[in-house]
């Protein structure tokens, strides 16, 4: 038997301020996308937001339906976006954030488990880690990497 223990980087900061200048720009971004969400059925509007490798910031937000399974993430809308139209621009950061009846959450927006998934290929696909910037009132938490999201993920090497 061996017993292993892993390590989860992130790190926290108590106000938007704090950030460096690309992460704040990032997250400002992600905030405005939110407002195009389209959640009639959850009234939950998240936004997401990337950094390119060329500087381009692309945003996306969640799209929902009356057939509630065919709906999207706003995480998985601008990663997808994103990797069509510029598929050789690497994903160097994303930066996400959600509100509900009560106004943006207090605790960091967390991407659900699909869009983790969908950050690891990502990664895997340009060779680099993503920053993900986590929006909170309260605090948001930057995590160098989806290895810090989803330990243990489905690799293309577990397909050999
Ligand atoms: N949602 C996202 O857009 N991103 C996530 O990571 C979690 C959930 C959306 C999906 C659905 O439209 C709404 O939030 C409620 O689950």
């Amino acid at each position: 038997m061996r017993r292993k223990e892993l390590t989860i980087k992130v790190c926290e900061y108590d106000t938007v301020g704090e950030l460096p200048e690309m992460d704040q720009k990032l997250l400002l971004a992600a905030r405005e996308a939110s407002k195009n969400a389209y959640a009639p059925y959850s009234k939950f509007c998240v936004g997401a937001a990337l950094l390119l490798e060329n500087g381009e910031v692309i945003t996306g937000s969640n799209q929902e339906n009356a057939d509630f399974t065919d709906g999207l993430c706003a995480e998985r809308v601008a990663l997808f976006y994103a990797n069509s139209a510029y598929p050789n621009q690497a994903v160097k950061a994303i930066a996400v954030t959600a509100q509900n009846s009560h106004g943006f959450l207090e605790l960091p927006a967390q991407p659900c488990g699909s869009c983790r998934q969908v950050l690891v290929e990502t990664e895997f696909r340009y060779s680099q880690p993503i920053r993900i910037i986590l929006d909170g009132r309260n605090y948001i938490q930057v995590l160098d990497g989806a290895d810090n999201l989803l330990p243990f993920a489905f690799k293309p090497r577990d397909l050999e």
